[in-house]
């Protein structure tokens, strides 16, 4: 399992316990003794096909367009709140959460019960008849949401949501038109993929049609940004003059967004789909108030906003149960995946009661949306967020976490921006701060290596793959924080080894 040059020394058969790494090529010696937080939960003995045979499963009967991480994909097998472990029982903190999914943590007893009670009840009638589970949780989910979103209609998957979010907002205007920022990423179905603006996943086929792209925001990358701009802890590392709430950079991107209702849209237009983070592109966070402008001049062209929560839903931005409540906006439209069913395959999209009848003038269905399954695991996901104080843990450990963080970006001259908001946060990696060049995406997926053989699995994104995302479970705590960042700043260190062995 050597991955480059340095061999891991293990700890203990559960976990890493304290990781050590012993130099083999570079004359200096790079070693962290990061202590893995104990865990008492002993994972089941693997019984299934060698790894060697998992992997020729998968080169040969899985379409190759999913992609894994890691030069050896990580062969998982089981799950523990914030912990994973794999085929040999090696112990991971999980810090990607299932790419933003897994909120209340792995497997979180409570779910788990009252999942297996439901599978002994009910699985699936579809929507035709009525069972409890989805009146009790339609009335639980919406009375989270302010007047008048109050009207929920669930499907399967993020896609699913955005793609009706888009067909509701085009039958309630009766216009088509709808505008993402670039950078985004609402989905990979034919239709949300004219949304989608990442380069990476789109594809050489007609699409779109009706979609367009205005610029992001992004008060790190893009042209313009201050030392106050965001909603986070953590601010970049670009000086600015603004009086206290004053923001030339808000000004300036919302006259980019006006150039584009100027130029590129008819005088009426369907909405606009906005995440309130975007989650992709790397925990990028707009000025404070542009949201708020920005909705303000779509709905002067009669276009609806739509608030894609995604990632940054249920209480994952830590101040707030939803994201859009933190830019201080009321959508038309939400849409919700991931984390409302902590792994398990449900979605939803919550709106108005106006909105939500143009869909009624015709029928439409989706046969598992709102299965009592679904409904079930969604309704518990909700009482461990309640009961577990996971909103409040997001918002103190991540806040904790953000500032950590920044201490690694005031050290290292690669890391060019910390940023987020309780535990959505990007780390973005740049050659220097200087020139903010992307580093290479090799020199990322090598520092990723690193920090897993040391027992911790972080997530990746960007236009360029530059950013490392971390949204883990939100039950995790400051000393799994202190952990990672132990492992992560070890991880640098050995990076800028290399880079000065070269
Ligand atoms: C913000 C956002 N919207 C929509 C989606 C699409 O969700 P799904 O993969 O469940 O279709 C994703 C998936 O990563 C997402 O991050």
């Amino acid at each position: 399992m050597a991955v480059g040059c340095a061999v891991p020394l293990r700890g203990s058969s559960r976990g890493l316990g304290s990781v050590v790494f012993r130099q083999q090529k570079w004359k200096s010696s790079v070693s962290t003794h990061a202590k893995m937080p104990p865990c008492d939960f002993v994972p089941e003995k693997y019984k299934s096909h060698p790894y060697e045979h998992m992997r020729k499963i998968r080169e040969q009967n899985i379409s190759p367009s999913l992609r894994t991480y890691y030069k050896e994909p990580l062969l998982l097998h089981q799950g523990h709140m914030q912990w994973l472990f794999d085929y040999e029982g090696r112990r991971y903190l999980d810090l990607f959460a299932g790419i933003v999914t897994v909120g209340v943590g792995h497997c979180h007893p409570k779910v788990t019960m009252a999942t297996q009670k439901q599978l002994a009840r009910l699985w699936h009638i579809s929507s035709i008849y009525m069972h409890p589970s989805i009146q009790e949780y339609a009335e639980k989910l919406t009375s989270l949401f302010p007047d008048p979103l109050k009207v929920v209609y669930l499907t399967n998957s993020g896609s699913e949501a955005n793609d009706l979010a888009m067909f509701m907002a085009r039958l309630y205007t009766r216009n088509f038109d709808i505008i993402s920022f670039r950078g985004s990423y609402h989905g990979s179905s034919p239709y949300t993929l004219g949304l989608t603006s990442v380069g990476l996943y789109k594809h050489g086929v007609a699409n779109g049609f009706g979609c367009l792209t205005t610029m992001v925001p992004d008060v790190f990358r893009g042209p313009w940004g201050g030392s106050h701009c965001r909603d986070s802890p953590v601010q970049t590392v670009r000086k600015c003059s603004c009086s206290e709430g004053v923001c030339h950079a808000k000004d300036q991107y919302i006259e980019q967004f006006k150039d584009t209702l100027n130029t590129s849209v008819p005088k009426t237009i369907a909405g606009f789909i906005a995440e309130p983070i975007q989650g992709v592109n790397g925990a990028v966070q707009y000025p404070r108030g542009f949201l708020k402008e920005a909705f303000q001049l779509v709905r002067e062209r009669q276009g609806v906003c739509i608030s894609d929560e995604v990632q940054t839903g249920f209480g994952r931005t830590g101040s707030h149960f939803w994201g859009f409540q933190t830019h201080g906006v009321v959508p038309d439209i939400v849409t919700l995946a991931k984390g409302i069913g902590n792994g398990f395959p449900m979605a939803a999209v919550v709106t108005t009661k106006e909105i939500a009848s143009s869909l009624a003038q015709n029928f439409h269905i989706n046969t598992f949306g709102g299965n009592p399954l679904a409904c079930t695991v969604g309704a518990a996901v909700l009482d461990a967020i309640e009961e577990d104080g996971l909103q409040k843990n997001s918002e103190d450990v991540g806040t904790y976490m953000l500032l950590e963080l920044a201490k690694l970006r005031d050290k290292f001259k690669i890391v060019g921006d910390v940023r987020g908001k309780g535990l959505m946060i990007g780390v973005e990696m740049v050659t220097d701060k200087d020139h903010c060049h992307p580093l290479p995406a090799e020199e990322i997926g090598q520092i990723l290596e690193d920090c897993k053989e040391m027992g911790v699995l972080i997530g990746r994104g960007g236009l360029y793959s530059q950013t490392f995302r971390i949204k883990p479970p939100m039950c995790i705590t400051k000393k799994d924080v202190d952990f990672a960042v132990e492992v992560f700043d070890a991880a640098l260190e050995r990076h800028m080894e290399r880079a000065a062995a070269k």
